[in-house]
């Protein structure tokens, strides 16, 4: 299986899969500090709300392997969080770093092992996550799945794609449908790539395509990812999220979020206040390179959008399937 991530205990840097260049290349770039992973996750080398905190937590661990003091940790720390704003994966994990600095005596140890910890419960929930959720998935099943949730995205099989690789393994899944999931593409460069390289049977629509799909009656159940979730159990996702989401209730469809509960936001009721990402213009506008349209064109560009709760049939984590988020957190 391609890796997303390598750290290499000898040397302490860590190997990041440019995912700009898939499916096409294979190509890893090395970092070798907090910045520079911190500006990796910026540029979209990574991205996947889970695989940016674990490139967060091994910033920190690269870090504090060579020598840095708590001055410059705050400092790293302060970057990664400027990188990208509405994943809550990457902040839970700062959180948790932060909270080691406030002690006194030999932190250096003590964020080496929470770092360890949580890299290596990352890499084991993904399987629960895929078990459980390979219940919810009905037999002979058309999955549409949206944005990119699989190994690329994870330290493991994945949240929304880990769950259809399970349902896959037990014989339930026909075909998986990929929107494309303008304007990164990451549907149509990363999904399909996924998809190719685990067997699963796949087609490729445009994301205008998908609520017709299940107007169709062509689509048994979608299940997606997430990059927050607030307690009121409101999702942040990829954009284009909502459209699915409004269109499965519409048409009668069962809408299934796949997550760690680290993508949960224990501090927050509500989406009030927090930052939904805005990227460049240049992204709507240029794909691989060419322009579509002139290039001075006034775009949105949201990264995310948020699905309320009541759109929601369920949330597949790795302590089971919740109906409520916060019965998640109470496990
Ligand atoms: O902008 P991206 O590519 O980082 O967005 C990723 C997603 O929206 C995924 O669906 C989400 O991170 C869940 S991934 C397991």
């Amino acid at each position: 299986m391609v890796r997303p991530l390598i750290y290499d205990e000898e040397k302490n840097v860590l190997r990041i899969l440019d995912q700009r260049r898939l499916p096409f290349e294979e190509v890893y770039i090395e970092t070798r500090d907090g910045f520079q992973v911190a500006d990796a996750i910026r540029d979209m080398v990574l991205r996947g709300a889970p695989l940016i905190a674990v490139a967060g937590a091994y910033a920190i661990l690269m870090e504090v392997r060579r020598g840095a003091d708590r001055e410059r940790l705050r400092k790293v720390i302060s970057a990664l969080r400027r990188s990208r704003p509405t994943a809550v994966n990457l902040f839970n994990v700062l959180e948790m770093i932060e909270n080691v600095l406030h002690e006194t005596g030999d932190i250096e140890r003590t964020i080496e092992e929470k770092v360890l910890q949580f890299v290596e419960m990352e890499r084991k929930l993904y399987e629960r996550i895929g078990e459980y959720g390979s219940e919810v998935v009905p037999q002979n099943a058309t999955v549409m799945t949206y944005c990119n949730t699989g190994f690329l995205a994870t330290i493991g099989i994945g949240t929304a794609i880990g769950v259809i690789y399970r349902a896959f393994q037990k014989g339930k899944v026909k075909e998986v449908i990929v929107p494309e999931t303008r304007p990164y593409l990451q549907g149509a460069r990363l999904t399909v790539y996924e998809m190719r390289k685990l067997g699963i049977p796949h087609r490729l629509i445009t994301d205008n395509t998908a609520p017709f799909l299940m107007e169709l009656k062509r689509v048994d159940v979608v299940i997606v990812g997430a990059d927050r979730v607030v307690l009121n159990g409101d999702v942040a996702n990829k954009i284009g999220t909502l459209s699915l989401a409004l269109a499965a209730k519409e048409f009668g469809i069962p809408f299934y979020v796949a997550l760690p509960t680290s993508t949960i936001d224990p501090h927050s009721e509500t989406f009030d206040g927090i930052k939904i990402e805005e990227r460049g213009s240049e992204e709507v506008i240029f794909v691989r390179g060419n322009p579509i349209t002139y290039p001075d064109t006034p775009t949105y560009h949201y990264a995310f959008d948020i699905t309320p709760a009541k759109f929601i049939t369920g949330y597949i984590t790795e302590k089971g399937v919740f109906r409520d988020i916060k019965e998640a957190m109470e496990e």
